[in-house]
């Protein structure tokens, strides 16, 4: 396995999967015309595991990791890469990713609970949220995590009545940028539930009266404005905004997450290294020397990484209208269609090699018209029985999961050099019924 850069080899000349950077690392068609993941046949998955399932290249997972590691490494950087758990949180994820030697980002209790549970060392734990409960804090707290970032003045308050001893914090600021992306997945413009305004002087007012606290150690700002970013230049404008507050005090700077990734084969977001580039310039550009930088990437880390295989149950020729091709998941492990209006490419896996000429939407198996996961795919003339593939689901695909309809969860399987393990199990009817008293 190559780099993020790089791909294995593929048996067939003009390979459409081979290369791709919508799809895992090493991702190819094989020998059988199939498509494979990590060496793993995903039509042999699916006879394996059952359908629908999320299938994820290990070493693909960790190459990311490395990726951004690297990239501060060699600006000779203080940094932690924090892990944004919720856009795949599982404990083989976590795991994963704490042997990669990153922190991680929590925004409950329920993520607390599961870093934890994975064996994350407290002190790289960063606890966000807009809401924290008094349990949550206290959680947090307990556990001796190593940054909470505050959201509210309400939340100062409430830390101040809860915690016994000094806790190290951070402010969250909405800077005003608005990158060009969707907006519900802009956060960090003046009107936003998360943080303190800038422009609105909330956020000095903020600093003020944390910096008076006896109990919040105002270590550092934080800022997050967005996610699915192409460009790069609001992460210099949301450096240079935070700077307008920052004092001696200021040790640390969170530049939260954001970066693009490819959902379509037209999708060129930047590399890891460039943005982490832009960030470390801008950082020492504003700040000076000295001051840890710290990003919390989420999609970027894990969306190209995973793919969803779903089986064929039928296939409805609409006359003069359109093909609805209906698999056995849909908004109940892939949500953001339905959410965002997110777009993704499909391909048949069991005829991977054959050429897509049937335009046709990839509709899901829920009581809703808006259960629609590809609204125009070309497939290779699909059939009941079909394993269909759409790659880049690995991030808030199993981390929005629901049981719609009484859907069963589906499995999360890691594959590596062509071995798959499960991480995740299916669930079972059982389990529906299992908090019912
Ligand atoms: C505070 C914070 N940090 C990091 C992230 C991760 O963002 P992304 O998945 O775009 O990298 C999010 C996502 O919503 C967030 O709210």
């Amino acid at each position: 396995m190559e780099g993020p850069s790089g791909q294995a080899g593929s048996v067939l000349s003009g390979d459409p999967i081979a290369g791709s950077a919508v799809y895992p690392l090493g991702s190819r068609v094989n020998a059988a015309g199939h498509l494979e993941v990590a060496g793993c046949d995903l039509v042999e998955l699916a006879e394996e595991h059952g359908t629908p399932a999320y299938v994820y290249a290990e070493d693909d997972l960790r190459a990311r990791a490395r990726a951004y590691r690297d990239a501060f490494e060699s600006r000779g950087a203080d940094y932690a890469v924090v892990y944004a758990s919720k856009a795949f949180p599982c404990t083989a994820a976590y795991r994963l990713f704490a042997e990669e030697g990153l922190s991680v980002d929590v925004a409950s209790g329920g993520e607390l609970h599961m870093a934890l549970r994975a064996g994350f060392d407290p002190a790289r734990i960063v606890m966000h949220g807009n809401n924290k409960t008094d349990e949550e804090i206290l959680a947090a707290a307990r556990a001796g995590i190593g940054l909470l970032v505050l959201d509210s003045f309400d939340e100062i308050e409430r830390c101040e009545r809860l915690l016994e001893e000094p806790r190290p914090v951070l402010i969250r600021v909405t800077p005003g940028i608005k990158p060009s992306t969707h907006d519900y997945i802009t956060t960090g413009q003046l009107d936003s539930k998360f943080g303190f305004g800038l422009a609105d002087g909330l956020a000095a007012r903020a600093v003020e009266r944390v910096l008076g606290s006896d109990v919040l150690e105002l270590v550092g700002l934080h800022a997050h404005i967005g996610s699915q970013i192409f460009e790069l230049e609001p992460y210099r404008l949301a450096i240079r905004a935070l700077g307008e507050i920052a004092g001696e005090w200021c040790r640390v700077v969170d530049v939260g997450g954001g970066l693009g990734v490819a959902y379509g084969e037209e999708d060129e977001p930047p590399s890891i290294d460039a943005y982490v580039d832009v960030k470390v310039r801008g950082v020492a550009e504003v700040f000076g020397p000295g001051v840890r930088i710290m990003v919390e990437p989420g999609r970027s880390l894990v969306a190209n990484a995973g793919v969803t295989i779903y089986r064929v149950g039928t296939v409805k020729e609409v006359p003069g209208i359109r093909t609805y091709v209906a698999v056995d998941g849909g908004m109940s492990d892939n949500l953001r269609p339905m959410l965002y209006g997110s777009r993704y490419e499909a391909v048949l896996a069991d005829r991977a090699a054959e050429d897509p000429e049937t335009l046709v939407t990839i509709a899901g198996m829920h009581c809703e018209s808006g259960d629609v996961l590809v609204r125009d795919a070309l497939l290779a003339d699909p059939a009941v029985g079909d394993v269909v593939v759409t790659p880049a689901t690995g991030a808030y695909g199993h981390a929005m999961a629901s049981n719609y309809n009484g859907v069963l969860r589906p499995p999360v399987i890691f594959c590596r050099d062509g071995h798959s393990r499960v991480v995740v199990r299916r669930e079972t009817y059982e389990d529906l019924t299992g908090r019912d008293v």
